[in-house]
């Protein structure tokens, strides 16, 4: 953590949003930003009470905010629908023949989906949903590539309140099992395959493995044909997306449900083998997924709008569908890889659809930056106005390179911290009142009292490294992990006393501006997606050769972190560079190719404490290459040292 407060303490340029930004902007000065984060903060029911005020509610509320730590409700009494407030909510005015989503698949097909045509869309498959038996609160699983379907299907659960859980397409058949199982889903929503990078995913395919063993909750699967790849339909469990909706009509009111009902789960990863389920709420959710996408990326009718996560993470569910569909902006919606068929491709796209907000992570900044700049000077990017940074610290250096040869030197960067529990975005400049320092996210959202902490939750001094934390509830906060109170109470609010901590480290320099270090926790951030430790060493001890296995991070360029496994071989095992292909391939096949570790490191033992613990500080410095420092008497096995370091290939 030191390292990477050091090489930020030397960072002192400051960028001002420029004054015809600040215009037109809502929020214009710091002044007028801290004046509204006081009111959000010390009477969070009359802020948060204003802007809920500018969503549709069926029924109103009776009360803004229920908070007994650590569980919160919001808008108590309250009844909306989601899919409602993105769609039927806009088709009285202007935006009715606005378009919604411009999709467009990596083969190069396009389409136009106007608010109208997605109203009739979702619409559709929600009473498809219903056909196959899916009522209010019923799990269904979502495994989609990205087209507007994934969509769709998304709102057309919220529709008819069934709680949705979307599954990354690039997960695995086990992880697609596990998820079902511990949600204990009725139907599964799928497509034959899906582009990327040239080649087809097999996406039903996936599904059908999954399902294999005949054991699982799942009574229905929908599939869409995409990709046009040969699928096996299972006679009385499957059928197909286009037949079923030509059963069905285009009507389907919205279902008034209370604010607190889960609107989905969605799984990440912890510091132990199982991927929690994190559930979120429906009015709360909604209410900052909308206010951050209006205030953070400032969004007008007239924006063309790209956010280039995928649907399977929470930044697809908040800011490619929730947050700009409530606020009736036009998104574009891009299915493949950026490198596909060359390396210019997005900037091919923001140039052909005029995209002027465009959000983004740094593992693909730091790609860009390595494919030459020759790419994106042959496009003319002059559409774009705002830009956007997520999913782990942007280094100063991907920040500036952002700043000059993709936003021209003109347009503001938003740096966006938040992660899968917070539902929305936590810490950020607004582009027309916060200046912004590269590899800052700066300051905190409305609502959200951020803080530096140490062990005992005293904040900590300038520049001082500490816990992040959150004090108090904000409205899109995780409710709980799905099935699991106790685990919620333990992994998010018992570590520091009355305070929201989910593993990140940072500073505040003088200005309160936070810098974020990234987890100090057992997690990592491999290009932008989070791996457990743990879960890539059960994946590793479920192969038959192996016997013990310790993984960590490591710095890499362009990833931000790559995986190092320390692996414990069986007696009888050999050691020969297939078996490292294969443990490899093997955690790629458990968990998904994101997963897959860098490096295979055969060893005799692991260092471990007297009391078991296996010390992965030593294997940290270890798999970067570094002379181990530090104190190591607490060591089991002192020669197990020597023998890690000759360890590698
Ligand atoms: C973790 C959350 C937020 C949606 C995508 C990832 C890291 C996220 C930033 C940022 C520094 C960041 C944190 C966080 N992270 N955004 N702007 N600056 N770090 O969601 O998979 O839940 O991961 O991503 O370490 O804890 P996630």
């Amino acid at each position: 953590m030191s390292a990477n407060i050091e090489s930020h303490l030397n960072e002192n340029r400051v960028f001002k949003p420029a004054k015809d930004f600040v215009k037109k902007a809502r929020v214009q000065s710091l002044a007028q930003y801290r004046t509204m984060w006081e009111e959000s903060v010390k009477r969070p029911d009359k802020f948060w009470g204003r802007e809920a005020a500018e969503l549709t509610w069926q029924t109103k509320w009776k009360k803004v905010l229920d908070w007994k730590l650590p569980f919160a409700k919001w808008f108590v009494g309250g009844k909306l629908n989601v899919s409602e407030n993105c769609l039927d909510r806009h088709l009285d005015g202007v935006r009715r023949n606005k378009a919604a989503i411009l999709w467009e698949g990596e083969p190069g097909e396009k389409r136009v989906l106007t608010y109208a045509q997605l109203h009739r869309e979702v619409c559709k498959f929600a009473n498809v949903l219903k056909r196959n038996r899916v009522k209010k609160g019923d799990r269904v699983l979502i495994y989609m590539p990205m087209i507007p379907e994934a969509a769709i299907a998304m709102l057309a659960c919220a529709r008819i309140g069934a709680t949705h859980s979307v599954v990354f397409g690039g997960f695995s058949s086990d992880s697609i099992r596990d998820r079902i199982a511990d949600c204990q889903a009725s139907l599964v929503v799928t497509a034959d395959g899906g582009y990327r990078r040239g080649s087809i995913v097999p996406l039903k395919k996936n599904v059908d493995d999954a399902l294999k063993d005949g054991a699982s909750t799942i009574r229905r699967v929908i599939v869409y044909r995409r990709a046009g790849n040969e699928v096996a339909m299972v006679e009385g469990r499957d059928v197909w997306w286009h037949s079923e909706v030509e059963q069905v009509d285009a009507k389907c009111p919205a279902v008034a449900l209370d604010s607190e009902h889960p609107l989905f789960i969605l799984y990440t990863s912890g510091s132990t083998g199982k991927p929690k389920g994190i559930l979120h709420s429906t009015g709360g959710y909604l209410l900052q997924a909308y206010a951050t996408c209006k205030y953070v990326f400032d969004l007008r009718d007239e924006d063309v709008y790209w956010c280039t996560a995928d649907v399977g993470w929470v930044t697809g569910h908040s800011y490619l569908v929730y947050g700009p569909l409530a606020c009736g902006a036009t998104s574009l919606m891009y299915e493949g890889a950026p490198n596909w068929p060359e390396n210019d491709r997005f900037w091919k796209l923001i140039a052909e659809y005029g995209v002027t907000v465009f959000y983004t992570a740094p593992t693909a900044i730091r790609s860009f930056i390595r494919w030459g700049d020759e790419w994106v000077t042959k496009h003319d990017l002059s559409s774009l106005r705002l830009l956007g940074s997520v999913g782990e610290p942007i280094n100063p250096e991907a920040w500036m390179w952002y700043h000059e040869r993709i936003g021209g030197g003109r347009c503001p960067i938003v740096d966006t911290w938040w992660q899968t529990e917070t539902g929305a975005i936590m810490i950020s400049p607004l582009p027309g009142a916060t200046p912004t320092k590269p590899g800052s996210a700066t300051l905190p959202f409305f609502g959200v009292d951020a803080a530096v902490v140490d062990d005992e939750g005293r904040e900590v001094g300038v520049n001082q490294g500490g816990k992040l934390v959150i004090r108090g509830p904000w409205p899109s906060m995780l409710r709980t992990i799905y099935g699991d109170k106790t685990r919620f109470r333990k992994t998010y609010w018992s570590e520091v006393k009355g305070c929201y901590f989910a593993g990140d480290g940072a500073r505040r320099d003088k200005d309160g501006y936070f810098w974020i270090v990234g987890r100090i926790d057992d997690v990592l951030n491999v290009a932008g997606h989070r791996l457990g430790t743990s879960e890539v060493e059960s994946a590793l001890v479920s192969h038959p050769a192996v016997a013990e296995a310790a993984v960590v991070g490591r710095p890499d360029e362009i990833k931000g972190q790559g995986v190092v496994a320390f692996v414990v071989l069986k007696t009888g095992a050999t050691v020969t560079p297939k078996l490292r292909d294969e443990l490899r391939s093997h955690v790629g096949h458990v968990i998904g190719p994101i997963a897959k570790p860098d490096e295979v490191r055969i060893t005799e033992a692991l260092p471990k404490t007297r009391s078991g613990k296996i010390m992965r500080r030593l294997l940290k410095e270890i798999a970067c290459g570094k002379a181990v420092t530090g104190d190591t008497t607490t060591l089991e096995d002192l020669s197990i040292l020597a023998k890690l370091s000759a360890s590698g290939e």
